[in-house]
């Protein structure tokens, strides 16, 4: 596996592999890899491309507040997982290769980043839009892969590559869970042993309730039913449990079309999200 860290370097190595005949995905990431990283890796294996994975810690998507200086950097470990799970190019460049000084643009999507997400970490999207544009443009890969636990970015994404034409196929990829159900993540590392414990109340609550709303529960109560259950787990503040419409991310009280439940509470220092399919017709 090549590591690669200069954008020239980059589309000579995707040169060399679109050559080979294979399609070339992309798996955009900012590292701390787990379980849920290599799942997309696989994804693009299992489509006989050849992958790239890029991995930065794209600071234009922290707000002031978060935790950007915190965030878990082990690329030597990263790259070792990615050279085992077989990828062909680790993509690594350093913030200014990525952002040059006199930087000026920046990618909006309005619609699907209103609410949720979009609400309580304001620019955050514009960070992931424009950044995830760059990453695009850089590497011209054929399909991307992406995590469906990021449900909402996983939206902006399709959105934008919708709005602007970009003709590359987007794959989003089921959620890799833990034994106890709890979606992986970089952040759960921060989690206390009796926080990680507590967590899984969020993918029980959740799935209760998917459960419930799919046997035909009113979806107000049902959300208030799940609400009540992170509170007692010691989830404060939850910030959003809501029914949505899969595309839009409008909440809805139908599961006629596809819809997604969705959630995001903070336990301890940790703010965690989470989400399920609802209803008969699963995928996007
Ligand atoms: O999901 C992530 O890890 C990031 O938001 C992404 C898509 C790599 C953009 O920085």
């Amino acid at each position: 596996m090549q590591i690669i860290r200069h954008l020239a370097d980059l589309r000579a190595a995707v040169r060399a592999l679109v050559n080979t005949g294979a399609p070339v995905a992309l798996v955009p990431t900012m590292g701390a890899l787990h379980a849920g990283h290599i799942a997309l890796v696989d994804a693009a294996r299992a489509r006989g491309c050849q992958v790239v994975v890029s991995i930065f810690v794209n600071p234009t998507q922290f707000a002031p507040t978060e935790d950007l200086d915190a965030y878990p950097r082990r690329e030597a470990a990263d790259a070792a997982m990615l050279e085992a799970a077989g990828a062909a190019v680790l993509w690594a460049p350093d913030v200014a290769e990525m952002y040059p000084a006199g930087f000026a643009s920046s990618i909006e999507v309005s619609g699907v980043t209103a609410r949720w997400e979009g609400e309580a970490r304001p620019g955050h999207f514009a960070g992931v839009a424009t950044v995830v544009a760059k990453l695009l443009l850089q590497t011209r890969p054929d399909m991307a892969f992406f995590g469906e636990k990021d449900f909402q970015q996983l939206a902006v994404i399709r959105r934008m590559v919708r709005d602007l034409d970009v003709g590359i196929e987007i794959v989003g990829v089921p959620t890799q869970r833990d034994d106890d159900g709890l979606a992986l993540s970089s952040r759960n590392a921060y989690l206390s042993p009796e926080e990680r414990i507590a967590a899984r109340a969020l993918p029980r609550a959740l799935g209760d309730a998917a459960a419930s709303i799919e046997r035909g529960a009113p979806v107000a109560a049902t959300i208030d039913a799940a609400k009540a259950r992170l509170t007692e787990a010691g989830f404060t503040p939850i910030d959003y449990v809501a029914l949505v419409d899969a595309d839009s991310l409008e909440p809805t009280e139908s599961i006629e079309s596809p819809a997604r439940l969705i959630a995001a509470a903070k336990l301890g220092r940790t703010r965690l999200i989470d989400n399920l399919a609802v209803g008969n017709v699963k995928s996007m």
